[in-house]
């Protein structure tokens, strides 16, 4: 559905150059939800943004749907749906009228497009906003329209920029069971990107992480986990018998680093334990019998941040929080 070929991205501003996207290999097959991770600046809508044709790669080739984006973005563009960052819509239409003259643009006929329109008003929980003007929704019943506008032809291959940003939890999970239902009852591929950390690690089978323009990790959420980060423990100790617990610490995390923290007669140690939940009974009994049984224990298994940060150095969500 989607094969590039080491695509760029060079913007140039007053003489300024940014790499944006800096040759980038993707393929994703008929039928995948994949999505695109990285930080602020990472590349993600640049990438999305040639594969829908909106932007003329620098070097590199990419071809979606089957078609090539800089020979025939037409044919891109009518196999395709896309939901930009930004809002699509912001006239004086009522959203109702909004969402037939897309299905119009798409050559839908006014009936199939009037039908198609209810059923996403409907799905999308906008049905009470159908008659209501565009500049007068919320930024998240906004989002939600653009959303519908970009499923009103049904395509093969859907693109979400961030679909969920400024949503409620209830419109985000509405969303999500929309997206669901589209790919169960018509295939549909669809590469989205997001902040939402647990988006992508539960809704999509992959997951592509973006740093810097390039693809720095490209694998099932799972995966990436299990490989990259192993799961975190924090244990607890009485101050005075911390010491003899240090060295046993270093050789459980493998190399890692080990944190610690004082308070309260307390010392917290955290450190990264690859198989956590196997390893972690027997290194409470070799604490215990080096005299410093855990006081309290924590054992959280890794999220995506934490590949991230395994990855990078640098914190997803301290980079994507706007
Ligand atoms: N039209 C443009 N002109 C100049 N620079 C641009 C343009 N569009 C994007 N950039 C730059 O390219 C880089 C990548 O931007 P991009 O929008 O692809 O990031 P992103 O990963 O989508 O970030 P965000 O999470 O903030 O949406 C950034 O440094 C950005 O400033
Ligand atoms: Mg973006």
């Amino acid at each position: 559905m989607i094969h590039t070929d080491k695509l760029a991205k060079t913007f140039t501003v007053k003489k300024e150059t940014v790499d944006a996207v800096k040759g980038v290999d993707i393929d994703v097959a008929p039928g995948e939800l994949v999505a695109f991770l990285g930080p602020n600046g990472a590349g993600k809508s640049t990438t999305l943004r040639m594969l829908t044709t909106l932007l003329t790669p620098t070097s590199g080739t990419a071809r979606v749907a089957g078609v090539d984006v800089t020979a025939d973005p037409a044919g891109v563009r009518a196999r395709i749906g896309y939901i930009g960052q930004g809002n699509g819509g912001g006239h004086s239409f009522r959203v109702i009228d909004e969402l037939v003259m897309q299905g119009r643009f798409y050559g839908m006929n006014s009936a199939d497009a009037l039908a198609r329109a209810r059923e996403l008003l409907q799905s999308l929980d906008l049905a009470d906003l159908a008659k209501r003007t565009v500049i007068k929704l919320s930024g998240g019943q906004r989002r939600r329209m653009d959303v519908a506008l970009g499923l009103m032809h049904s395509p093969r291959l859907l693109f979400l920029d961030e679909p969920s940003t400024g949503m409620d939890p209830q419109n985000r999970a509405n969303l999500w069971e929309h997206i669901m239902r589209m790919r169960e009852e018509h295939g549909t591929t669809i590469v989205l990107t997001t902040h939402y950390m647990d988006e992508a690690d539960s809704m999509s089978e992959r997951v592509i992480i973006i740093d810097h323009g390039r693809i720095i990790a490209d694998d099932t959420a799972a995966r990436l986990k299990a490989n990259l980060a192993g799961d975190l423990l924090a244990v607890e100790v009485a101050a005075a018998s911390a010491a003899g617990v240090r060295g046993l610490l270093g050789r459980a995390a493998a190399g890692g680093e080990v944190s610690e923290n004082s308070y309260d007669g307390v010392v917290r140690f955290r450190l990264r334990l690859p198989e956590g939940a196997r390893l972690a009974p027997g290194l409470l009994l070799e604490m215990h019998d080096a005299g410093a049984p855990a006081q309290s224990l924590e054992l959280k298994p890794p999220t995506l941040d934490d590949v991230f940060l395994e990855l990078t150095g640098r914190n997803l969500r301290e980079g994507a929080n706007r």
